[in-house]
């Protein structure tokens, strides 16, 4: 824990975005707490206007994987090639056994705070238990066509819910370099 005051700073600021997964599955206790923790999520409210959908389909996941591409600009299907070494069967997924997919409640102006703090501490729980994991807000492109809403019942999301965003859970298989931090985003006012 060098540098770090305790395990909660050091599981904040070693959570990286992993973008390359080794063939085996997470457990199911290692499920369990990270699902758990994105329950525990503070909501607007305590409205908990999320709905969590876990997939662990490899058959699935390449499905959403390919849809998402159909539905990808050109430049973001570059900008994902880019991170998978240029191969041309990159999965917006990244090869994650797990993938949960975040919907959140339509029309209400916490919705996606809500979710967003869900997914957070999904991550970092993830982090905690030495489970990589990714956030992939592409994932909204399986939903942009007229078959949307059929799609979306399929993964049992809720009536009145949209999903938001798809977290990639598993092992790692690279070591994640951390991007730099943005200068002059901080301020403060204190007494003079
Ligand atoms: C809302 C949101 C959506 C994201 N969507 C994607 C995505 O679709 N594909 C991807 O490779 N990374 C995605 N990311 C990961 C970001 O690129 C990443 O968090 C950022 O580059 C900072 O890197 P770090 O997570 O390692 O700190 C997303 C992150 C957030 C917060």
């Amino acid at each position: 824990m060098a540098g770090y005051p305790n395990e909660t700073v050091k599981s904040i600021m070693e959570r990286r975005s992993v973008r390359k997964y080794k063939d085996k599955q997470i457990t199911a206790q290692e499920l369990d707490w990270i699902v758990n923790c994105g329950l525990s999520a503070p909501s607007a409210i305590n409205k908990q206007n999320w709905h969590f959908t876990v997939i662990q389909n490899a058959d699935l996941i390449e499905w959403m994987n390919a849809k998402i591409k159909e539905n990808m600009p050109p430049d973001a299907v570059a900008r994902y090639k880019s991170r998978q070494d240029d191969r041309d069967d990159f999965s917006a997924f990244y090869g994650a056994p797990t993938v949960v997919l975040v919907s959140g409640e339509d029309g209400d102006a916490y919705t996606d705070a809500n979710c967003g703090y869900a997914v957070e501490n999904m991550c970092l729980a993830a982090q905690s238990l030495g489970v990589s994991s990714i956030i992939i807000g592409m994932a909204r492109l399986i939903f942009v066509t007229a078959d949307a809403d059929a799609y979306a019942k399929e993964f049992g999301v809720p009536d009145g819910y949209k999903p938001l965003y798809a977290v990639c859970f598993g092992y790692g298989d690279m070591i994640p370099v951390a991007p730099e931090r943005l200068e002059g985003r901080v301020n403060y006012i204190r007494e003079k």
